[in-house]
């Protein structure tokens, strides 16, 4: 049994894992920490393999540090942090995806290739109101394995959970990748293989779920 410990339990997403965890049967819940539940991530390290960080930019790293420091692994789904602080962390192992679902994955794939044959684009990435960093995580990730200058514009609504399309366009036409989130449910096997491998990893920090498949 793999003991999984989850930071920002009492969070969106943070919810979704614990069930989803709950739900595993190579898995056990060991511990939530949250502000909201009164719990730190300290007090759960003791009783974990892994931690799992869906919290806010400006706490995830520390958490991280802590978990990678009291020889935990650590698999990161909070975006908005700087991920090349991450590098030289030893104790244990970190993964990081900027988004854990397959459809999310394949956009990023399709976009980069896209992107060698034709003449421009742009992203419109699209979440939630609230969602504390703009661009997404996912846009500068995609923008980043994209060729070219790669404008990203940023929509926040009600109602909305996780989506972005990547627009191309070339001489007299245009092409459109577009991935949506609409629960985040979709997530869930991804965060869950990280839990699986995060242990093996031969390299760390590792970023990309597609570095798992
Ligand atoms: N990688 C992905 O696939 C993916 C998917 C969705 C969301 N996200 C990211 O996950 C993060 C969380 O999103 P959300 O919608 O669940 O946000 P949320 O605001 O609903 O939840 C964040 C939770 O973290 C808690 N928290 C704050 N500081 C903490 C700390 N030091 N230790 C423990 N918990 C702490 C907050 O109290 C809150 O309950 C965001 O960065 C978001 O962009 C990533």
């Amino acid at each position: 049994m793999i003991r999984v410990a989850v930071a920002g339990a009492a969070g969106r997403m943070g919810e979704t894992v614990c069930s989803a965890v709950e739900g595993a049967g190579d898995m056990e819940l060991t511990g939530r920490a949250d502000p909201k539940l009164g719990t730190a991530v300290a007090d759960v390290l003791g009783d974990a393999d892994v931690l799992v960080d869906f919290t806010q930019p400006e706490t995830a790293l520390g958490n991280v540090r802590e978990a990678v420091a009291a020889g935990v692994h650590a698999v990161v789904g909070t975006t908005g942090f700087d991920v090349d602080e991450l590098v030289g962390l030893t104790g244990a192992n970190v993964f990081v995806a900027p988004n854990f679902a397959i459809g999310a994955v394949l956009m990023m794939r399709f976009a980069a290739e896209a992107s060698k044959h034709m003449a421009k684009a742009e992203i419109v990435e699209l979440h939630r109101d609230g969602k504390l960093d703009a661009p997404s995580g996912t846009a500068a990730r995609t923008a980043k394995l994209m060729e070219g200058d790669v404008p990203i514009h940023s929509v926040r609504l009600p109602g909305l959970v996780a989506h972005q399309a990547v627009i191309l366009g070339d001489v007299g036409q245009t092409l459109t990748i577009r991935h949506d989130s609409i629960d985040r449910e979709s997530f869930m096997p991804g965060v869950l293989l990280a839990v699986r491998k995060v242990g093996s990893l031969e390299d760390s920090p590792v970023v990309g779920l597609e570095h798992l498949l």
